[in-house]
């Protein structure tokens, strides 16, 4: 609900059970309240009269705008008096920069604000538009806020207006500025590296600004666009915290900075190193939106609203709540050599485990027999797949298997027939030497035309065969920004325009096969956010198939992503990355919370594994509703205990699945208490693999102790209500 009262100049936005209050003080400036719990409108008056002595400056005093350092804003501009960092900085011809944002006026209507090329929130909601013009240039900026009933997200970004004739150049357009009260934070990010996804790390938010960024064209596997401000109280199920993430999966940046008064500025969007946008007159930039989530129960309370709106909102609806194919991939089986014949024989053991999927990833194209050549031949490389695609799809179809297939359509190798005829797709400089990853340049997506030719090779694969999945990758980030055929004065919009061909492509791809379920990848999870789950429904988690490092790795990501976003595979022993050794069992375990699959030569399996596979997929297919819908409850945090475990519990909270591993023995460790939060206190509930019968509360309050386990050993329970 949005709520403006005209009298003290106030918006009043509410969701579930947050209030977002600021307004318009005597001076114009947009003055943030209270952003936390709910509260009604009468309630906060008092504060406003009451800030509106402390902070506002004098109209009549031009000197007064040096109060804009101690304000809470929507919005800071540069050069006038705030010296915390801007929101946005505008240089004109002159050279100058300084600006001044005033309200001038605002609207109120249903539905999310339209932010044409970028994935969004789909729909609903109610939209809150405040314009603010520069009295310093010719710069408007409409702040749009959307919030829906029945959800604890808020969805911000901002829109910049060159509302002159002559043009200027935004050289920062973050998409929103959130100033929260004095308090001593904590921030949690998820950092990571290749095989080593979103680690959690929670700091104390010291003076000064913290920044998390990306620079690398990708949101990265560094850091995650993703970040949690977290109240001193603050748990994994008690106390505040304010969640915030970008819709967006290109270079970014989100900055906390903590004032000497110690309040706390949140603010974030695209990269501002090496950005600058050229606005013609009348032209405007719509900035990506952010998702801030305001929660009183924890972390937990944080993720679990963040996963509902990322299903709801986000992810596409026809998909969202599709039971995933269970599928086998034959990347760690064989990686490039492969021959019908290995195909075939993983192809037709996997139907007779009840696998309902086979992807064939990279290697079936051009000349690829290595990672040194062949992408962006996008044909089939007969010599390998003798009868080509038809023929592994055959396949598949007699053994009533789908067939899923693997793209990188973002890369060019300097071996390719494509780059031998058009080495000018590449991004680079002439001149400079490009710098190659994995042996690989990147395409140029800044040109249209180039989008256009991969959509035309991509789509004309997908058209001739029988395809219904498709992981798409991306396995290395950009070097040399710059574009051959962007103007000088453009060349600083190159990384945003980079992503908006990546997505223009998802978006023509995804539309014109809607029947094609697509994955998402990144040399792993190097591009997983918010932004690709509106084109990809899942995402390859990590590279990292350990499924004790996977326990770390998918904590990590479940901050911030639904476990239904995740794929997860179990993967041979000793593991390719970590050379570890788990039990097959614990590998399905770890593998079912999330969309699970299978990533390793099935043929080659022992008749034991191969009936653990049986039994592991027909026990998935009992819980995957929970992964799809459930709401999740992370109770011991693997980071800090010898203990992994999560639990998903239907909205009902009539059915739960328990699901942890051991990392290692420990003396004593499982008498710890294990507490089933999430459970109804008022349900009594049965417990099948351990056929104890208990109430709710008796489970969330006293719990359980951890079951006595082997190194590395999983365990799952089911948890049903007894009627
Ligand atoms: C990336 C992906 C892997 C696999 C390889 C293929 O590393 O993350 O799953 O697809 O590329 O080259």
């Amino acid at each position: 609900m949005i709520c403006f009262n005209e009298k003290n100049k106030t918006f009043h936005l509410t969701g579930k059970r947050f209030s977002y209050i600021f307004y318009v003080n005597a001076a114009g400036f947009l003055q943030n309240v209270h952003y936390g719990a709910k509260v009604e409108e009468g309630d906060i008056a008092y504060l406003i009269a009451h800030r509106a002595k402390s902070h506002a400056p004098n109209p009549d005093s031009m000197n007064c705008d040096m109060a804009l350092n101690e304000m809470p804003s929507e919005f800071s501009p540069y050069g006038r008096g705030d010296y915390r960092e801007p929101t946005a900085i505008v240089l004109r011809r002159d050279g100058a920069r300084m600006s001044r944002l005033r309200y001038v006026s605002h609207k109120i209507f249903d539905g999310v604000p339209e932010v044409k090329g970028m994935p969004h929130a789909r729909g609903g909601g109610r939209t809150l538009a405040v314009t603010l013009k520069d009295d310093c240039s010719s710069l408007e900026t409409i702040l749009h806020y959307t919030v829906w009933d029945e959800s604890d997200v808020l969805v911000r970004n901002a829109e910049y207006v060159n509302a002159g004739k002559e043009s200027v150049v935004l050289e920062k357009a973050y998409s929103f500025c959130c100033d929260l009260p004095e308090g001593d934070y904590s921030l949690l990010r998820l950092w990571g590296h290749w095989a080593r996804e979103r680690y959690p790390e929670t700091v104390p938010l010291g003076h000064g600004v913290t920044r998390l960024q990306s620079l690398r064209g990708a949101s990265s596997h560094q850091m995650n666009p993703f970040t949690a401000l977290l109240a001193k109280d603050c748990a994994e199920e008690h106390g505040e915290c304010y969640g915030v993430q970008l819709i967006y999966s290109g270079s970014f940046a989100l900055t906390a900075e903590k004032s000497p008064v110690d309040t706390v500025r949140l603010q974030g969007g695209i990269q501002d190193i090496g950005f600058s946008m050229q606005l013609g007159g009348g032209e405007t930039f719509v900035t990506p939106q952010a998702m801030l989530t305001y929660s009183d129960e924890g972390t937990g309370g944080m993720s679990r609203s963040i996963h509902d709106f990322i299903r709801e909102q986000i992810v596409r609806p026809d998909c969202v709540y599709r039971r995933r194919p269970i599928l086998v991939n034959n990347w760690e089986a064989t990686y490039f050599d492969f021959d019908n014949e290995k195909l075939f024989a993983i192809i037709d053991e996997a139907a007779r485990l009840g696998i309902d999927t086979f992807v064939l990833d990279d290697g079936w194209f051009g000349k690829r027999n290595d990672d040194r050549s062949g992408l962006g031949d996008w044909f089939v490389n007969e010599n390998k797949l003798q009868g080509g695609l038809k023929t592994v799809i055959d396949r598949c179809k007699k053994n009533g298997l789908k067939f899923g297939l693997w793209f990188e359509p973002e890369m060019i190798s300097e071996d390719s027939d494509l780059y031998r005829a058009h080495p000018d797709l590449a991004i680079k400089k002439e001149g400079v030497k490009p710098v190659c990853g994995r042996h690989q340049l990147v395409l140029d997506f800044t040109r249209k035309e180039i989008v256009d030719h991969v959509f035309g090779v991509v789509s004309k694969v997908l058209r001739e065969n029988d395809i219904s999945y498709v992981k798409w990758d991306m396995n290395r980030n950009i070097t040399e920004v710059y574009s051959a055929a962007l103007p000088p004065e453009k060349q600083g919009e190159f990384m945003h325009r980079y992503i908006l061909g990546v997505y223009d492509l998802a978006e023509r791809l995804t539309a014109a096969f809607p029947h094609v379920f697509f994955e998402g990848c990144a040399g792993g999870g190097g591009r997983f956010d918010a932004g690709s789950l509106y084109y990809f429904p899942q995402f390859w988690t990590s590279d990292d198939t350990d499924a004790y490092e996977r326990t770390k790795i998918q904590w990590g990501t479940s901050y911030a992503y639904p476990l239904s976003a995740m794929s997860c595979h179990v993967s041979v022993c000793p593991n390719h990355q970590t050379q570890r050794s788990t039990p097959f069992e614990t590998r399905g375990v770890i593998a079912s919370l999330g969309a699970t699959g299978y990533e390793l030569d099935l043929s080659k399996m022992s008749q034991e594994d191969k009936e653990k596979t049986k039994a592991q997929i027909a026990a998935y297919k009992e819980i995957d509703e929970l992964v799809l819908k459930g709401d999740l409850y992370r109770l011991s945090n693997p980071f800090e205990n010898n203990y992994f475990c999560e639990m998903l519990v239907s909205k009902d909270k009539n059915k739960a699945y328990v699901a942890g591993e051991r990392a290692h023995g420990c003396p004593c460790d499982y008498d710890k208490t294990l507490r089933l939060y999430g459970l109804d206190e008022k349900k009594i509930y049965f417990i099948r693999e351990l056929d104890i019968t208990a109430s709710g509360k008796a489970l969330c309050t006293a719990g359980l102790n951890f079951p006595r386990l082997p190194d590395f050993g999983g365990w799952v329970w089911h948890v049903e209500e007894v009627h």
